[in-house]
């Protein structure tokens, strides 16, 4: 009860993004084409996946998911910067700023399985071809769907509980654009230590653990194909440069922020620009433009299109 009427904080302030109204015009501007760019382009993937049956693989099933997850990620904080660069004051209710970070990190550990489902998929794809088949089945395929929006859950709300309680009596200033644990636990009136110790062991663990099997996984393939193709690596790498692009960019910011919590530069927030303006956009270009099967689906798709126009 005493924690609750310690509660007086209806409110926090956005500190956002500093610079002069030049630079946010230019911010805002980049920032609503680069949203504009990734629901575009996220749906049009998931549009093309459901849509062509040639594309009913589990490679392209975990990419349609990825893709549609992506939307989500930028939907979380993009929207609020874009519309909050240009006023005076920025604030979000309290309630929203829960909810924004049960969001994020719903959401962020649905994409983390995700990728680490797509790294599994390549590796059975390359190191076990003739079981590929069995084991990337349908069911592994919505299992692997199903865990990450379960673990989403446990892990946003497992933190969610310890800061939900904690007393915010005065401070509401957040030196970012967006809401999450370590500047939060940051304004509450007690000793942090312990809840910083929360989240580096939950968030921290969480995101060292996946960027550490994805890494492992890509060491794997690798070394297969290495051995397969007697040292010649060149074509590997080519095809998995794409997916460790965007392992490192997604993870980079993750484990700065939550490795070691409880920042004292403001260098996090514009690193998780990265998260989530940046590899949502990047994923629809990399895997369309470097990708044969969904080209050839895009040719397919306007054929089916103009032909329906003529008759
Ligand atoms: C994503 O996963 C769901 C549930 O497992 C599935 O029904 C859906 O078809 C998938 N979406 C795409 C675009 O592949």
């Amino acid at each position: 009860m005493d924690q609750l009427n310690d509660s007086m904080v209806s409110e926090f302030v956005l500190l956002g993004l500093s610079g002069s109204w030049k630079t946010k015009v230019f911010l805002m501007l980049t920032f609503s084409t680069l949203y504009l760019g990734i629901i575009v382009g996220n749906l049009f993937i998931v549009i093309l996946v459901i849509a062509d049956s040639h594309l009913h693989s589990p490679m392209y099933f975990l990419l349609g998911n990825l893709s549609l997850n992506d939307v989500w990620v930028s939907s979380t904080t993009v929207p609020k910067m874009i519309s909050d660069l240009l006023k005076e004051h920025r604030v979000i209710s309290f309630r929203s700023c829960m909810t924004q970070i049960c969001f994020i990190h719903i959401i962020g550990e649905v994409e983390m399985v995700l990728l680490i489902a797509m790294a599994f998929d390549r590796y059975t794809a390359i190191c076990k071809p003739l079981h590929y088949l069995r084991i990337m089945s349908p069911k592994l395929c919505i299992s692997f769907v199903i865990a990450g929006w379960v673990t989403g859950v446990v892990h946003a709300l497992s933190q969610f509980s310890f800061v939900i309680n904690l007393p915010f009596c005065g401070p509401n200033e957040v030196d970012s654009f967006y809401c999450d644990f370590p500047r939060i636990i940051q304004l509450a009136c007690t000793d942090g230590g312990k809840f910083e110790f929360v989240v580096a062991a939950n968030s921290g663990f969480m995101s060292m653990g996946a960027f550490f099997l994805l890494l492992l996984s890509y060491v794997f393939i690798l070394v297969t194909v290495w051995k397969r193709s007697s040292g010649d690596l060149s074509k590997a790498l080519v095809t998995l440069s794409a997916h460790i692009t965007v392992v490192v960019l997604s993870f980079t910011p993750c484990m700065f922020l939550y490795v070691w919590p409880f920042p004292t530069s403001s260098i996090d927030k514009y690193l998780f620009i990265l998260d989530f303006a940046i590899t949502p956009a990047l994923n629809p270009v990399i895997y369309t433009l470097r990708n044969k099967d969904i080209l050839v689906s895009i040719q397919r798709l306007y054929k089916r299109l103009a032909y329906d126009k003529f008759c």
